[in-house]
């Protein structure tokens, strides 16, 4: 079994070599600037790591995990239309550099692009990969049109906010692992299994994901502080802060004057709503539910009936993902 390093270098050699076409220019050009601007790679590693996990042959999951990370980064660009976000990986978001209609179909584009990836696994495999995919892909619209509804919609559960960062995030973890798993020969039985392991870290992941947006070091992190804040994002903050502040009229009454503000300033608004998370503490809340889905994948992983040195692999990975900083 390679290392996490390892694997990310096989797939920033597959990335650096890919041509998207040329013409028309503006179609193409956000495609190779997205898709060079880095980012952590993680849902082609885990395709690549879950193959090797089962013993399976690395050069065949290749093409599939391309797939998954152009599929990613598609999604990537229409949320940041969907979120008004102007920074992503620190630079200009493409619907900021260019404009939304470029934004929208170079992404459109991309998704194509993962298909045609993705069909160049074997013959053996493919129906498998691609009801997966496709099933992956439209959970993640799902969670998408569920986070977009829950900006507007002032009761919404926890128990609803873990349903929507499943679908929108989670899934695409576990997809990617479940692909790489069935290149990888594994029963059906484990494949779910890890799909399930991958699930959980992928909850964590976003819980993780939303207490950046507020407490990130913005240098390190390339996105917009505080973005979800002024789109009023449900996130768990934000749930957790608003079932707190019930006995205490007066921050009750602040936090709905922000939540409820029809024009502010935007640098105002996330200084004055971090405050209130600070003085809450809800971002020991979150990470206590961050770390209580940590726990929850691990034992999906456990029965897999796979060496425990090629775990080990596994777990470090997962381990650095919920110490990250971008
Ligand atoms: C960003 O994903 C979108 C989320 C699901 C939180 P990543 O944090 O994996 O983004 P990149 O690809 O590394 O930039
Ligand atoms: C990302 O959620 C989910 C998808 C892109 C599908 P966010 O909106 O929180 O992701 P970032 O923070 O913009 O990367
Ligand atoms: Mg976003
Ligand atoms: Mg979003
Ligand atoms: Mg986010």
């Amino acid at each position: 079994m390679k290392n996490n390093k390892a694997y990310h270098l096989l797939i920033e050699e597959a990335l650096k070599n890919k041509v998207y076409g040329s013409s028309p220019k503006e179609l193409y050009e956000p495609i190779s600037y997205i898709m060079s601007l880095g980012g952590k790679r993680l849902r082609p590693v885990l395709v690549l790591m879950a193959a090797d996990f089962f013993g399976g042959d690395i050069s065949k999951a290749i093409h599939p995990a391309l797939a998954v990370e152009l599929f990613h980064n598609f999604t990537l660009v229409h949320d940041d239309i969907m979120d008004k976000a102007p920074l992503r990986r620190n630079q200009p978001t493409v619907h900021k550099k260019w404009n939304d209609s470029v934004a929208i179909l170079s992404a459109d584009a991309m998704m194509v692009k993962a298909y045609q990836e993705l069909c160049k696994a074997e013959i053996s495999v493919l129906p498998a990969l691609l009801d997966i995919f496709s099933e992956t892909a439209v959970k993640v619209c799902e969670g998408q049109q569920f986070d977009m509804n829950y900006e507007l919609q002032n009761k919404v559960s926890i128990i609803q906010y873990l349903k929507m960062i499943e679908l929108k995030t989670a899934v695409l973890l576990g997809g990617s692992l479940k692909i790489g798993a069935i290149i990888g020969g594994a029963r059906e039985e484990d494949a779910q299994a890890l799909y399930n392991f991958g699930k959980h870290i992928g909850i964590a992941f976003q819980l993780q994901d939303d207490i950046l947006d507020v407490f990130a070091d913005s240098e390190k992190f390339g996105k917009q502080k505080g973005g979800d804040i002024i789109a009023n994002k449900k996130t768990y903050l934000l749930l957790k802060a608003v079932e707190m502040v019930e006995g205490n009229r007066y921050m009750k009454e602040e936090l709905e004057q922000w939540l409820n503000a029809p024009q502010f300033n935007p640098s105002e608004k996330v200084e004055a709503v971090t405050n209130i998370y600070n003085f809450l503490n809800v971002k020991e809340l979150a990470t206590k539910e961050m770390k209580k889905q940590y726990d929850l994948a691990f034992t999906f992983l456990e029965p897999i009936p796979v060496d425990e040195n090629k775990k080990r692999e596994l777990i470090s990975f997962a381990e650095s993902l919920m110490v990250r900083e971008i």
